[in-house]
């Protein structure tokens, strides 16, 4: 019998990537929901789909993702970011289900000198990161199955994200002025799904409920990344390097939002690729 794994959140970046992958597994059965079909905030449809279904995977790419708005609408971001995953992780133990839920590096507070281990305690600075803290904490009180898959400054062909900003602000003016203090790894959603894939075709089981960090490989400042960005593109613009103080957000954002990968690769035994290489591809799918 096929493997069966429900989707929620599909029509966002990486639920859609995960689609595109899924058309080349046929071996494995795909539920891809959305909040029309189904709302990850109410338990009753949480627990009727997944008592039919019975799927063996469920992965959770719906989530509360307006990082500045979260902090003047907390009720809605705390009941999809930090409710639903309990809903969602109870319905999973009831049904022998392995959850498969994405977090954040907002989690941190960016105040660390190396790459947060899994392990380094949780300090969230925006009303976006404690929701997902919330989250996370929900899901390792369930004792359901689980793997916590913590990522950060994800981008795609689908979607709005950074990389389609600056490539449609750079296209209509000269100069953009982009934040150099604040460091992390961008990451393209076609690697993290490919990533979650292998976990599910390698069956490799969580023991209980187990943190994971992924990002692509390599460190750069959101100004780095907007002058591969513009690179990649072939758009004649220049980028200028400014302070976190010079572009004030509602939210505050971690200077240093770097996650540890060592135990990632060494898990599931797969090898990272470099951020600046998956830019590329991502911007030639952009380009086509
Ligand atoms: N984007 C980033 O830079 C980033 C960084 C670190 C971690 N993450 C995490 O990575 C995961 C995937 O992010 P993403 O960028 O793919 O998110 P996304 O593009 O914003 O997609 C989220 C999807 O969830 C849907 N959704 C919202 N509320 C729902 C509900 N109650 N029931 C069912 N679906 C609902 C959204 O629908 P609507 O659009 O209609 O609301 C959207 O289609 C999230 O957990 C996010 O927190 C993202």
């Amino acid at each position: 019998m096929k493997t069966k794994i429900l989707v929620t959140g599909s029509n966002g970046q990486l639920g859609n990537e995960l689609r595109l992958l899924s058309a080349h597994l046929n071996h494995l059965s795909f539920v891809f929901t959305d909040v029309t079909e189904l709302d990850i905030t109410q338990p009753e449809a949480v627990n009727e789909i997944m008592e039919s279904l019975q799927p063996q995977y469920l992965i959770n790419c719906a989530a509360y993702t307006a990082v500045d708005k979260a902090e003047s609408e907390k009720e809605s971001a705390w009941k999809i970011n930090a409710i639903a995953p309990e809903i969602l992780a109870n319905s999973a133990r009831k049904t022998g289900t392995c959850l498969i839920h994405i977090s954040s590096d907002y989690v941190f507070d960016g105040q660390n000198y190396r790459p947060y281990l899994p392990s380094h305690p949780t300090h969230p600075l925006s009303w976006y990161g404690k929701s997902k803290e919330g989250g996370e904490i929900a899901i390792m009180r369930s004792r359901v199955n689980a793997f916590i898959i913590r990522t950060a400054w994800l981008y795609s062909s689908f979607g709005s994200n950074f990389v389609k900003t600056i490539r449609r602000n750079a296209l209509q003016k000269q100069n953009l002025d982009v934040v150099s203090d604040q460091v992390g790894s961008p990451t393209w959603a076609a690697d993290l799904a490919e990533m979650i894939l292998h976990v599910i075709i390698h069956r490799i089981e969580p023991e209980g409920v187990e943190i994971l960090h992924y990002t692509n490989e390599g460190v750069c400042s959101w100004y780095d990344f907007a002058i591969s960005i513009v690179e990649h593109s072939d758009i004649s613009c220049t980028i200028h390097p400014i302070s976190s103080e010079q572009y004030p957000l509602p939210a505050p954002r971690p200077f240093y939002s770097v996650l540890d990968k060592t135990n990632t690769r060494q898990r599931l035994n797969i090898e990272i690729p470099h951020w600046n290489a998956s830019l590329k591809k991502c911007i030639q799918l952009l380009n086509e």
